[in-house]
């Protein structure tokens, strides 16, 4: 957008403003976002208007002080205005992560994929059949995302209903922006953590329909199979046929280790692929989102672009678990839907900071082998971490950068707090200072976080 004159932008605020939009609030300073996937903006003296909804309703760029004090009293609103070298960046978003797997986040890395699930996941997973337990797990988990700049999530639970019930009630009364999945097993799983196919449908649908009920645009449900291994034909149809019933999104794992591939393709040896089984089963299409996609082939990759479903890239887990690296640049070049996950806890940091860092060494990692696979750069990466999370989630019209229209979801990084473990220099312009942040900041630099322009926390 252009410089606008004095006049012209009171104008357009108060056009916009006789269009039912209040001002709630109004941040003046540097801000960062991303126009697209190669390029990053950098702004200095913005002004990012915010309505009572939570809408931006105007951004400007070099706005002066007198200005500031002009739209500030057009609308009779204070104006935040940040430091000279604080700004304010979009909320990251985690596409894929286990909220109840956060119990043991950062222990456990010895094994891999599927002896990794049967010592450490299940037996923690079962745990949650006690709702104070949940209750407990679920609120410093949230909490954890939330100081760490995760304005969105697309969370799975576990096979218990009441327990699933419990994180959207604790993600909705927090006010973070997330989707929240009931996992379904019914086979292959361990006695204590399994269901039968039409119990498992049944407190499904429960779910949905408890999670619509809250009527709250922040929080949905998400139809969540965990894996094909653990689920029948039977359950994975029915599944299908309620995220129709309810057009709501489903989410799930694909591609992630040899073992796990070559089993799917003994339990499904009519399918030619591990994404053809889901596609088979009606669970592939444009509001699906599959985690890890390590090892996936031309067709399934051909598939996977046809049906418009997301990639969640967990580089964390993916090392941890040493399941692999996954080909993200060739998914990029070819136009696929790319976001972050942390896949806590098969990725030991809970934080996007975190699975961005990764990001960027697994890209530079597989370029030592495919130097025709270039590894990552930063622009990029940040868009998988924002916009492409949104697009991932069906949002990208409504969050992931600082647009007019779209939502107000953001962090305000200081990179002076107490304790920061940042140190800035004279010659530090914005673009070294959002480049330290990214590379070595953490919780102590968010100041504040907001969802649909709602403070959310403050440090
Ligand atoms: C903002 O001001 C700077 C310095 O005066 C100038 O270089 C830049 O082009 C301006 N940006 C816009 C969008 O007008
Ligand atoms: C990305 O944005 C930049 C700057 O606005 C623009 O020059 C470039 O053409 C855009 N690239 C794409 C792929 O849209
Ligand atoms: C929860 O599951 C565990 C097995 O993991 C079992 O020992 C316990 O009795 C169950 N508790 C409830 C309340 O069902
Ligand atoms: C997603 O698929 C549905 C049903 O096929 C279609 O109506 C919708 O336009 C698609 N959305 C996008 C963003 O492609
Ligand atoms: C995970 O590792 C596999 C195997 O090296 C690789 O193909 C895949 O791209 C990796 N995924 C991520 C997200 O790094
Ligand atoms: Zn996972």
């Amino acid at each position: 957008m252009r410089f606008l004159s004095l006049a012209l932008l009171s104008a357009a605020l108060v056009a916009s403003a006789d269009a039912a939009a209040t001002a709630g609030n109004i941040f003046y300073g540097n801000f960062v976002h991303s126009v697209n996937i190669t390029n990053l903006e950098y702004v200095g003296k913005g002004a990012i208007v915010v309505d009572t909804a939570g809408n931006i309703i105007q951004v400007e760029r070099n706005v002066t002080e007198r200005q500031i004090s002009q739209i500030g009293d057009k609308h009779r609103v204070s104006i935040t205005r940040l430091g000279d070298q604080q700004f304010i960046m979009p909320g990251l978003i985690d596409t894929h992560i286990h909220a109840p797997q956060y119990v043991f986040t950062g222990s456990g890395m010895d094994l891999q994929l599927l002896n990794w699930l049967n010592t450490y996941t299940f037996p923690r997973e079962a745990r949650f059949n006690d709702t104070r337990y949940a209750n407990d797990a679920y609120n410093k988990v949230v909490d954890r995302l939330i100081r760490g700049g995760t304005t969105a999530a697309s969370y799975y639970a576990t096979i218990h209903l009441d327990a699933s019930k419990i994180l959207a009630d604790i993600v909705e009364r927090r006010g973070q922006r997330a989707f929240v999945g009931k996992v379904n097993m019914d086979r292959n799983s361990p006695d204590y953590y399994i269901e039968n196919t039409q119990q498992s449908l049944k407190d499904t649908e429960t779910f949905i329909q408890y999670v619509l009920g809250k009527k709250n645009s922040r929080v949905a449900p998400i139809v969540t199979p965990r894996f094909v291994p653990s689920c029948t034909s039977d359950l994975m149809r029915g599944l299908a046929a309620l995220a129709n019933k309810y057009n709501v999104p489903i989410q799930s794992h694909l591609d992630e280790n040899l073992d796990e591939i070559a089993w799917v393709k003994e339990l499904h040896p009519d399918q030619p692929d591990y994404t053809s089984v889901y596609d088979a089963h009606g669970l592939l299409n444009n509001r699906t989102i599959m985690a890890h996609v390590v090892y996936p082939t031309d067709e399934e990759r051909k598939l996977l672009k046809q049906r418009g479903a997301g990639i969640s890239h967990c580089p964390n887990s993916n090392l941890s678990l040493r399941s692999g690296i996954a080909k993200v640049r060739q998914m990029l070049t070819e136009g696929q839907k790319l976001s972050l996950g942390t896949d806590v806890s098969g990725g030991y940091s809970p934080s996007i900071l975190n699975s961005i860092r990764n990001a960027y060494f697994a890209g530079i990692a597989r370029s030592f082998d495919h130097p025709e696979d270039k590894y990552l750069q930063l622009p990029e990466i940040f868009y998988i971490a924002t916009l492409g999370g949104a697009d991932v989630l069906g949002m990208k019209e409504q969050l992931g950068n600082f647009v007019v229209g779209k939502k107000f979801d953001a962090l305000i990084i200081n990179p002076s707090t107490r304790g920061s473990p940042i140190d800035l220099f004279d010659h530090d312009k914005l673009n070294t200072i959002f480049e330290k942040f990214i590379n070595n900041g953490d919780d102590r630099n968010i100041v504040e976080v907001f969802v649909d322009g709602k403070s959310i926390h403050r440090l």
